[in-house]
């Protein structure tokens, strides 16, 4: 059983395909729900649509009870550590949280400190790690290619600031997928992900089967980024997908900055129906994740 979901490295391909495939079956309409009445928080301390709603309309087809903390009105405002405040939530019946932070690492040290059996779903920590997302796209991947093994993936814009390629990075690789990312010098990763990098668009995009933009994480960026010489040289239209890359599926985690990650004719072409569809795949991959996670005894 999976106790805590924080990153993708702790999932071994075995438990990622259970997931799959137990979204598939909810996605069908053949799965059924272990989780009925059973208790979670949405902990959000960053915004979001996607994820909270999805995650709550999750829970809610499950039959589960859903608490929406409020950070603004909570007492964490009177001075409350966090760590208290989920102590105080385990005493009040809640014993498993979904929780997104800004910081990378405030995920693992209130696992460490806690002293109770609450489980942690990571909905997004700072520029780290946002499993339930590269679930939802890998999701979304098997749906259009039979095989990832060997196909070419690439990853356009904000690499270095973006939580969604390092998780996507992180499960593709224990598919064999051949991942290129492609980024100006001033968002290419300071970390060394171990995939090939180019800062050159039309170079990345030859052959590609999957085409990932990426948000330009505004709130995280803290060096210089000219945002017209981003447009210019990497945003993503359809021109552009059309000579290089015709055969690729277009993805993007959203929000989507239109007109700058890429045009609204390619996000409202047939090919940019991709990025819906990953936001519906997501309240199935999220149905899998609380009925594997929580439908346990514990
Ligand atoms: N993709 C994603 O995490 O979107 P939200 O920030 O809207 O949840």
């Amino acid at each position: 059983m999976i106790k805590n979901l924080v990153k993708i490295l702790n999932l071994t391909p075995k438990e990622i395909n259970e997931i799959i495939d137990d979204a598939k079956e909810f996605k069908s309409d053949i799965k059924s729900s272990k989780v009925m009445g059973k208790m979670t928080a949405l902990m959000f301390f960053e915004n979001s649509t996607r994820t909270k709603i999805s995650f709550e309309i999750a829970a809610k087809k499950l039959g589960m009870e859903v608490i929406n903390f409020n950070e603004k009105i909570s007492s964490i405002n009177k001075g409350e550590t966090i760590r208290d405040t989920l102590e105080n939530l385990y005493f009040m019946g809640i014993s498993s949280v979904i929780i997104r932070t800004a910081e990378d690492n405030l995920i693992d040290n209130l696992i460490d400190s806690i002293n109770y059996p609450m489980k942690f779903i990571n909905a997004g920590s700072g520029k780290a790690s946002h499993p339930t997302q590269a679930l939802l796209d890998y999701f979304t991947m098997t749906e259009h290619l039979e095989e990832i093994e060997g196909k070419k993936v690439v990853i356009v814009g904000d690499i270095e600031h973006s939580r969604v390629a390092k998780s996507n990075i992180n499960l593709l690789k224990k598919f064999a997928a051949n991942i290129t990312i492609c980024a100006p010098e001033y968002f290419k990763p300071k970390e060394d992900l171990e995939v090939t990098y180019t800062p050159i668009l039309k170079e990345a995009l030859e052959d590609a089967k999957v085409i990932m933009g990426l948000r330009i994480q505004k709130e995280r960026i803290e060096e210089y980024y000219d945002e017209k010489e981003y447009i210019n040289n990497y945003r993503l239209d359809t021109k552009i997908i059309e000579k290089y890359a015709p055969e690729a599926i277009i993805m993007h985690p959203g929000p989507v900055n239109r007109e700058i990650e890429m045009t609204s004719e390619l996000i409202d072409s047939e090919k940019g129906q991709t990025i819906l569809e990953q936001v519906q795949n997501g309240v199935f991959v999220r149905m899998a994740i609380l009925n594997k996670m929580l439908g346990g005894e514990s």
